[in-house]
């Protein structure tokens, strides 16, 4: 595996890849990452890996400076897992200078959701994820449905640009528990841990009851309160279309997803139904 940190170099080490398959990351890698990867080593002939904290995708408050950063490690985790190329530029290398051009996705599938409650979150990963790609120059990347809104995001983006990507969905991968991977349950105290389980079950039951004919306002009222009750802080649980996260109609597929705080830790999580 080769780890290399500027542009210059991922183009030389990638000249003679026929079809490079990307997985960008922002580090602090878990099995979830290495799915990613995994998937990404059956789709190309050299599986590539990012390696960037993305400033851009960060509100002040948020946990820019604080999200871990464990290089050495995703290293070791990534040679396991049979990455042929990690790209971790620095970001003087990336962003040379200030980023004023950006990628900024349109306000009905960019500013809901994630984007209604983290304003600028994804003009900040569209913009890393364009300049990404073309350093990287890959013919298919894989992204994760745990970040179902960013997976579809990115989808219209590389579809109304045009970019020559085939955009590869990884299935969310869970603990034993059902808790979905993240790089954020590092945050969770021991009974935070115990506890967060509960977003996923909240989804499971809010799916079901909109299955089986309640109201969908008001399964959505009702799983926000019971999970508040427990002392979450939900941001949102709702029920929507699978095509563009917008309310369903009669006959759509149909996605839930839901993103609340326990303490001082922000978690997300989806469930197709
Ligand atoms: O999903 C992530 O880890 C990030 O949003 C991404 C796609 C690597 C862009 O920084």
């Amino acid at each position: 595996m080769q780890v290399v940190h500027t542009v210059a170099e991922l183009r030389a080490t990638l000249q003679a890849a026929r079809k490079p398959a990307f997985v960008p990351t922002m580090g602090n890698l878990h099995e979830g990452h290495l799915a990613l990867v995994h998937r990404a080593r059956e789709l190309g002939d050299v599986a590539v890996a990012s390696i960037f904290v993305n400033r851009l995708q960060f509100l002040p408050h948020e946990d820019f400076d604080s999200y871990p950063r464990t290089f050495e490690g995703d290293c070791a985790k990534l040679r396991t897992a049979g990455c042929d190329i990690v790209f971790a530029p620095g970001e003087r290398e990336l962003y040379p200078e200030p980023q004023t051009y950006k990628v900024q996705p349109p306000a009905p599938i960019g500013d809901i959701l994630e984007g209604e409650f983290r304003p600028g979150f994804f003009t900040g990963v569209c913009t890393v994820v364009m300049k990404l790609f073309a350093c990287v120059q890959p013919r298919v990347a894989v992204f994760g449905k745990k970040d179902y809104q960013q997976l579809m995001v990115i989808r219209g983006m590389v579809r109304q640009f045009a970019l020559p990507i085939e955009i590869v969905a990884g299935e969310t991968q869970r603990a034993g528990d059902g808790l979905a991977l993240s790089s954020r349950n590092g945050y969770l105290s021991a009974g935070e841990r115990e506890e967060a389980v509960q977003l996923s079950l909240a989804l499971k039951a809010l799916a079901e009851r909109v299955r089986s004919g309640v109201d969908r306002a008001v399964a959505e009222a009702d799983a926000t309160t019971s999970l508040a009750r427990r002392g979450w802080q939900p941001d949102y649980l709702t029920v929507r279309r699978r095509a563009d996260l917008q309310a369903p109609a009669e006959g759509d597929t149909l996605v839930a997803l839901g993103a609340a705080r326990l303490g001082t830790t922000r978690l997300i999580d989806n469930l197709e139904f």
